[in-house]
């Protein structure tokens, strides 16, 4: 059996027509159902539907043999534990930093709002900008607006929710897509059964890549 960790939602969404293309295909649809272990038309292949910052833990830890995982959530939670052997171009967006139109007004330590802690503090460290992190789950555009931060750390796409709430983009840190990650025993142990579902979502990537040129 192999068991491969995803979240709900836009991720989901995008792997979807990739997962299909290699042949694997959910029987039961996780927006739907409350469902946490989704069997595929694969007798030998199952999906766990979980948060999309816990993707890396799932599959660290062999609860997962395979996940697929935003590279800000891979950022946040370290290299050590995984393979990436592959991006799948899919759920593209910028990490960066972002703070009111028109500039900061502040005397004190810049602070910043983010749930990317640990990419926040590497990130301003190797700038040599002292900074102070204070660490939100979500809405970090409100904390410039209520004085709670300098400027936030957080994904955009359109700009649209920088834009409705007075922030303007200012400097990219990296850009986000998400990444086909795997628990390096199953790489082992799994050799055949994780490499060939490695190749066929690649040969996907490589099909969608060429659709979108
Ligand atoms: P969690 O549930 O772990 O807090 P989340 O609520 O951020 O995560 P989603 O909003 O589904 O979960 O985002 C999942 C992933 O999709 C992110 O980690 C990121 O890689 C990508 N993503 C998030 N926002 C956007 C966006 N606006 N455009 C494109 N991709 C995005
Ligand atoms: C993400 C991200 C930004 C927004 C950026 O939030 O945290 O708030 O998208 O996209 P935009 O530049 O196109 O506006 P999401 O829509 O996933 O909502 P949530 O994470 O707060 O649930």
């Amino acid at each position: 059996m192999l068991t491969l960790a995803v979240s709900k939602g836009r991720i989901f969404e995008e792997a979807l027509p990739l997962l299909a293309a290699a042949g694997v295909v959910p029987t039961v649809d996780p927006d739907k159902s409350r469902k946490l272990i989704i069997p595929t038309n694969r007798e030998d292949v199952q999906l766990l539907i979980v948060r999309a910052s816990d993707v890396p833990t799932y599959v660290e830890y062999g609860a997962a043999d395979l996940g697929i995982a935003g590279k800000d959530a891979l950022l946040e939670y370290g290299p050590e534990g995984l393979y990436e052997p592959l991006d799948l171009n899919i759920a593209r967006c910028r990490l960066m930093t972002a703070a009111p139109v028109g500039g900061i007004a502040s005397r004190r330590r810049l602070r910043v709002a983010t749930k990317y802690v640990r990419t926040a503090q590497g990130y301003f460290a190797r700038r040599g900008i002292q900074a102070d992190i204070i660490k939100l789950y979500g809405s970090m555009e409100l904390a410039p607006l209520v004085g709670l931060a300098d400027c936030i750390v957080d994904l955009v796409d359109t700009g649209n929710t920088l834009r409705a709430n007075g922030l303007e983009p200012r400097e990219l840190i990296m850009e986000i897509s998400s990444r086909l990650v795997v628990n390096k025993a199953a790489m082992k142990m799994k050799h055949r059964a994780v490499c060939a579902i490695v190749d066929l979502l690649g040969q996907a990537v490589a099909r969608q890549g060429m659709h979108s040129e």
